[in-house]
């Protein structure tokens, strides 16, 4: 390697512009990385990946490439596309192809969307992409200030370029090391350094990052889509795993700084499931694979009729010694949680909470030995459900994650996994992920009672028929509500609309309230239909939508009496009923239909028609469906 200077003349701070009046503020990531080293054009294989990576961070972008020599920057505010205007604008000046480089799409919640605070951060020397947070790195610029170094962006990832930067004398992984030796936070880092132009160095802790294994090229992402088109055979990182990667070959060193091999996992995701395949949306394209992938979830689980979950950890003796149950979660997640409480309680006469894994950890929860702690999550890398998830596990709970992504943190932190079979999801408004967690749940709350001795055999074999129909169930909830589009037309123009529901159906009208919300910014409030008059009511005026889950027949004239209330304050009423249950057209204004079957199974038909109103009313709206504003998929920050 051709490292041309004198690393003490390198090491005197080069005096970077100012930013006047900058404002020194953390930058809180929710990010894409990409990096890619091979005989490819490295423009188009970063940006492509970018392409893939966008649904985790939209609001700018940009590449750092080894080229001539050095290493160029192009980055922009906005969506990837003013990114590829700016690169065409190069090409077309005489950018040559380069054949290492690294990407990042960002999304921010400190620090504005800017140019000049969007990655690459770079020095003359060294390039990175970063995805998590430096929490120390107040003290960190102040002591890099003193040493004559300037700040040009409000980011605390300009302050780890420079940290490492500062302490590269021609040895990139000792420069990391050194640097992230005194860095106290949590990070994935690509890392470009000037004098060896045909690597790529990368670091993970706490963020994920996976290594992509092609022929005679390599690749690193934040998840597996963006290397999809290139290769399936991939590795993930362990935390302080530390990676050089060459067109030829990739050495990972583990945080000793001993060489080590990682697992290398093949997905068998295919590419179609990652792209669009004729769907105007991402998420009208997962709300239709939704039998396919309930299929996919539990089929593998029932064996000649009978619930076999397959993790031999979770045995008898380890069920016997369980007294209650905690679910953890968050956002989407935690509903389906709130569901797995009503169906676990009822078949297994445990007691369960679910928590917002956000709130737990600042709570003291009651939780130990007699634990079991059930964590959902589609990403495995939301950080809060991490961080509570570590919580309960210091305090001796025993943890089972439904998770979606396999040999993500969350999945590697459980003692065991019950993987949803879902794909990849890549509309931000998740479908297809709450639907397949709530058979996860069913299936465990089935095969619990069973080992448990709660339920009798008849019972049983009616449950596990159920489960079976799931998937035939959710394509009837597909097929019988094609009228919802009009219905969203009809609709749209509400400036707030109320989700009201009994028991389940309360656990699915917070789900088809934020589905709503989320993705067409109209206002929605879920409330317990019981629980309406107690105050909420009052916001309840002439034509405004209260949305009515009717799906748990036993309540339904208790539902009745709600919708009366409702009704006499001028309310209109769209009705959502199981089908064939023509009361409700006595009742509702409009109505929607979920197949019937198992009532404790109500919650994944029903959120079927939710999820079709929430996506038209949104495209009535001319929102921008699968990358709502201010969201990102995967929330891998406090
Ligand atoms: C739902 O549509 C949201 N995208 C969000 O609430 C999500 O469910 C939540 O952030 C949890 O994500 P996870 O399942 O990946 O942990």
């Amino acid at each position: 390697m051709n490292i041309e200077k004198n690393r003490a003349a390198l090491r005197r701070p080069r005096k970077l512009a100012a930013r006047p009046g900058g404002r020194l503020e953390r930058c809180l990531l929710m990010c894409g990385i990409v990096g890619y080293v091979g005989a490819r054009c490295a423009q188009n294989v970063l940006l492509d990946g970018l392409t893939k990576l966008e649904y985790r961070g939209y609001d700018s972008a940009g590449l750092a490439l080894s080229v001539g020599g050095g290493i160029r920057v192009i980055k922009s505010k906005g969506r990837l596309t003013a990114l590829r205007a700016r690169l065409e604008e190069a090409t077309a000046a005489g950018l040559p192809a380069a054949h290492c480089g690294i990407g990042h799409t960002r999304w921010a919640t400190h620090g504005e969307p800017s140019d000049v605070n969007s990655h690459p951060h770079s020095t003359p020397y060294v390039s990175i992409v970063h995805n998590g947070i430096i929490e120390n790195y107040g003290a960190l610029k102040a002591v890099l200030e003193a040493k004559g170094y300037t700040f040009v962006s409000e980011t605390d990832t300009e302050v780890l370029v420079k940290l490492i930067d500062s302490c590269y004398y021609g040895e990139p992984l000792r420069a990391l090391t050194q640097a992230l030796a005194r860095v106290r936070g949590s990070y994935a880092l690509a890392v470009l350094f000037r004098d060896w132009p045909d690597t790529l160095f990368a670091v993970r802790r706490e963020s994920p990052l996976i290594v992509g294994y092609g022929e005679g090229e390599n690749f690193l992402a934040s998840d597996i889509p963006a290397i999809l088109r290139y290769t399936r055979r991939y590795s993930v990182l362990e935390e302080g795993d530390m990676v050089v990667c060459k067109a030829g070959s990739v050495q990972i060193y583990d945080e000793f700084g001993r060489a080590v091999q990682r697992e290398k996992l093949t997905a068998d995701w295919d590419i179609e499931a990652a792209e669009k395949g004729g769907y105007p949306h991402f998420m009208l394209k997962e709300i239709n694979e939704q039998p396919a992938a309930i299929t996919a979830t539990v089929s593998p689980r029932v064996e000649d009729g009978l619930p076999d979950l397959r993790i031999p950890e979770l045995n008898d003796q380890r069920l016997a010694s369980i007294k209650r149950v905690h679910l953890v979660a968050c956002g989407t997640a935690m509903h389906a949680g709130m569901v797995g409480k009503y169906v676990i309680e009822s078949l297994c006469r445990v007691p369960v909470e679910v928590d917002l894994a956000s709130e737990l950890r600042y709570r003291d929860p009651i939780v130990g030995e007699d634990t079991l702690l059930i964590v959902v999550s589609q990403s495995g890398e939301t950080a809060d459900t991490i961080a509570a998830l570590r919580e309960c596990k210091a305090r001796g709970a025993y943890v089972l994650a439904i998770v979606n992504v396999v040999g993500s943190t969350i999945a590697r932190l459980a003692d065991c996994a019950l993987y949803t079979h879902a794909g990849p999801e890549i509309a931000v408004a998740t479908t297809k992920g709450y639907t397949t967690q709530l058979s996860a749940l069913y299936l465990f709350a089935v095969w619990a009672a069973e080992k448990l001795g709660r339920i009798d055999e008849m019972r049983y074999n009616e449950l596990v028929a159920e489960l079976s129909a799931l998937p035939a169930r959710i394509q009837r909830a597909i097929d019988l509500n094609l009228h919802v589009k009009y219905l969203a037309g009809r609709w749209h123009a509400q400036r707030a609309m109320f989700f009201i529901g009994r028991n389940i159906d309360y656990a699915a009208a917070l789900e088809g309230s934020l589905k709503l919300k989320e993705i067409s910014y109209i206002h929605s409030e879920a409330y317990a239909a019981g629980e309406l008059k107690h105050g909420t009511i009052a916001l309840i005026d002439e034509g405004r939508l209260v949305v009515a889950l009717c799906c748990q027949t036993a309540l339904f004239e208790k539902m009745v009496g709600n919708i009366q209330e409702v009704k006499a304050r001028g309310a209109k009423v769209l009705g959502l009923a199981p089908e064939g249950d023509r009361r409700i057209f006595a009742e509702a204004d409009d109505v929607l239909f979920a197949p019937g079957g198992e009532p404790l199974f109500a919650a994944a038909p029903e959120i079927v028609p939710l999820q079709l109103f929430a996506y038209y009313v949104a495209r009535e709206n001319g929102c921008d469906i699968d990358k709502p504003r201010n969201l990102a998929k995967s929330v891998t920050v406090e």
